[in-house]
């Protein structure tokens, strides 16, 4: 090997460990800043996770800092009770629409007299959701396309719907009918 390579050699060696040294690792070049709660932040609002902990800069009188977020509770499903119909309005074996307001939503329900107490399912067909409507005696017909429902348990009758009417829970008292939604 002549004397010029061998200095070379030398020199690539010294440049490439003086280089190893220094140079940050792969993880460390991508990893993010470790955030601590208290330290100063810039956009109110902005959440970060750092070590596994879930920071969000906050206004304080002190400035924006860094403060561990709450863990977020899933938003539980919530129901109401609504007034549909004054009792005396349904009739034994009588089905009657009506619309009822929960939520900011309306809702198109069937309710039924039966035999066994007052029945409520929604109106809107399994087939494609149109509108089915009470008649013939007994059942909930659907203008679209001829499903036909019993409307005092919302089973199909005549397809082509093959799932039964979506049905509310009732409670009858002190003179009037309401649904849970
Ligand atoms: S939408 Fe009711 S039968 Fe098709």
């Amino acid at each position: 090997m002549s004397k010029i390579s061998r200095r070379s050699m030398v020199g690539m060696i010294t440049t490439s460990f003086v280089a190893f040294l220094f140079a940050p690792s792969a993880a460390g070049a991508v990893s993010e800043p470790v955030i601590r709660a208290g330290e100063a932040c810039k956009k109110v609002g902005r959440r970060k996770t750092s070590g596994g902990k879930t920071f969000e800069c906050v206004k304080t009188a002190n400035g924006n800092i860094w403060r561990r977020a709450k863990a977020s509770t899933p938003s539980q499903p919530t129901t109401s009770e609504v007034k549909v119909l004054d009792s005396a309005s349904l009739s034994a074996g009588a089905s009657q629409t009506a619309i009822v307001t929960s939520g900011g939503k309306n809702y198109a329900v069937v309710l039924t007299r039966t035999s066994g107490g007052v029945v409520a399912f929604s109106r809107s067909c399994t087939h494609a959701g149109a509108l089915v409507t009470p008649g013939p005696a007994g059942q909930l017909t659907c203008p679209a396309h001829g499903s036909v429902f019993s409307a005092s348990t919302g089973a199909v009758i005549e397809g082509p719907a093959n799932i039964s009417l979506t049905k509310y829970q009732v409670s009858e008292r002190s003179g009037a009918i309401y649904i849970t939604i």
